[in-house]
């Protein structure tokens, strides 16, 4: 593919010869609201694979999308023709939330902010947040009783807010992690409702009363975030933390450094625990649906930790638990899928098209694609052996992204969630509560629609 692609772009192709993908005829500003509801995009996303394979096209009133369905196509955009690419709309549109932080941001403004942040995420700096993570997962697992049921998915959230904001931002948030979730969550539910509203951010910079939720929950949430730059500013703190490093690139007081430095510092905090919580959320859900794996889980815990608290060094022999991990993130993974957006006219193999189209690809539909991963709906952490990796095509999973925009924070990730799911999994059992429900809800991340009501149970062995 990559010589037909430099072939196509020797010359650039006119108008009338761009070649679209098959796909639907019709214009989907109808479609969409009548047969697949835009509120779980997944579907659409399913039956395109399903009915055109490798490479879809339809178009939402003017606009032309493409939606990806192959590790090839996936990696000539993510990687290849990176260049030609900026975030898609939705993205875009999440500034509302997130302003110009590093997800959002393009260009030399998204360059200084990765090279700021960066040695907050060097391998060095890794090992010496272990300890925390394993810390505030004990002091976790030792505030539960034997019996009692909680909602998972919300215990991992505090968990994990908690961890990025004493890791990355030398801050205990333990008092305020209960008003910054409750915020949070506000957002997330409105979120689906604003991506789609024409005009959003007018709508909400007019704040009109239906979207007022919108505007406290996101002042609440500035209101923690600028006390913890002005805490770390009294304090001179030099701690060598990100906000430190975000601090010392941040030119003055101007307003507008005040704003970027909210925007770097909400961005991190959001991406870096909604998207942990959730994987553990599932990752709860999928062993103690499994009894087998539960079984081997908890031995190689039991037998690499010998009843101590797991911590750095630990990481690399909990083998099985990464493994877990991982098949939980093919099959339910935070970041669901993903969207581009084309400056210019480009190539996709035999396809020729225009600029400003949206290219979509979703890590949830290729995750369970037969081709790549048989019997995909079955929970297996076997395909995640170092001998099955290495096996399969690169781009098949691509929970963490890939390109100039990868995960900033993937080794971090990865660490803490075995850190986490070994301190708790050594101390308890868990179990979905009988007829609990549960469905993957794709907001920004795919949550667990009604979330996880799980009981816990002590284990003696
Ligand atoms: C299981 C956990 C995580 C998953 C599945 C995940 C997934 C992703 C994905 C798919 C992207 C690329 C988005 C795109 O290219 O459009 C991304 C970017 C990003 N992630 Fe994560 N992430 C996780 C954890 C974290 C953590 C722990 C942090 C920080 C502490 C973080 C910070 C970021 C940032 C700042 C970006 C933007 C990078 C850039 O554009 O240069 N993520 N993440």
């Amino acid at each position: 593919m990559a010589t037909a692609t430099q072939n196509a772009l020797r010359g650039s192709p006119r108008r009338f010869e761009y070649r679209f993908p098959p796909g639907f005829e019709r214009n989907l500003v109808w479609l969409a609201w009548r047969r697949f509801r835009p509120a779980n995009p997944i579907f659409l996303f399913q039956h395109l694979a399903e009915k055109y394979g490798d490479i879809a096209h339809y178009k939402i009133g003017w606009n032309h999308i493409v939606f990806l369905n192959h590790p090839d196509y996936i990696r000539e955009v993510l990687v290849v023709q990176n260049d030609n690419f900026v975030k898609e709309r939705t993205v875009r549109r999440s500034k509302m939330l997130l302003g110009e932080g590093m997800i959002t941001s393009e260009g030399a403004e998204h360059r200084t902010q990765r090279l700021v942040a960066q040695p907050a995420f060097h391998r060095q700096r890794i090992p010496a947040y272990a300890e925390t993570m394993v810390r505030e997962a004990a002091r976790m697992r030792e505030s539960w009783s034997d019996g009692e049921t909680r909602d998972i998915s919300i215990e991992m959230m505090h968990l994990t807010l908690n961890i990025v904001a004493q890791t990355l931002f030398a801050t205990d948030l333990r008092n305020e992690v209960q008003e910054l979730a409750d915020a949070i969550n506000g957002i997330m539910g409105l979120y689906n409702f604003l991506v789609m509203l024409p005009a959003a951010e007018w709508l909400v910079h007019a704040r009109p009363p239906g979207l007022a939720a919108f505007v406290r929950a996101r002042k609440r949430i500035d209101a923690v975030v600028y006390r913890m730059i002005e805490a770390h500013r009294r304090e001179r703190s030099d701690r060598g933390s990100l906000l430190d490093l975000m601090l010392a690139a941040s030119p003055d007081r101007s307003p507008e450094s005040e704003r970027s430095l909210r925007d770097q510092v909400i961005t991190i905090f959001l991406a870096g625990y909604e998207t942990v919580a959730n994987a553990l959320g599932w990752t709860w859900y999928l062993v103690s649906e499994n009894p087998e794996c539960e079984r081997r889980f908890h031995e190689e815990i039991d037998r690499e930790l010998q009843g101590r608290l797991p911590a750095y060094d630990d990481v690399p022999r909990l083998r099985y638990v990464e493994m877990v991990l991982a098949e939980s993130m093919r099959l339910y993974p935070p970041a669901w899928a993903m969207g581009r957006y084309a400056q210019q006219e480009f190539q996709l193999g035999e396809f020729f098209l225009p600029a400003r189209t949206t290219v979509l690809m979703s890590q949830f539909v290729l995750h369970r694609d037969a081709r790549f991963f048989p019997d995909p709906l079955r929970f297996d952490p076997e395909r995640f052996t170092p001998e099955a990796k290495v096996q399969r095509a690169k781009f098949t999973y691509f929970p963490f992204g890939a390109g100039a925009r990868q995960c900033i924070g993937e080794s971090f990730a990865w660490m803490e969630g075995v850190l986490l799911l070994a301190t708790i999994g050594q101390r308890w059992k868990l179990t979905l509560v009988p007829g609990h429900r549960v469905e993957p809800q794709p907001l920004i991340t795919l949550r667990p629609k009604y979330g996880m009501r799980m009981v816990v149970q002590r284990r003696t062995s």
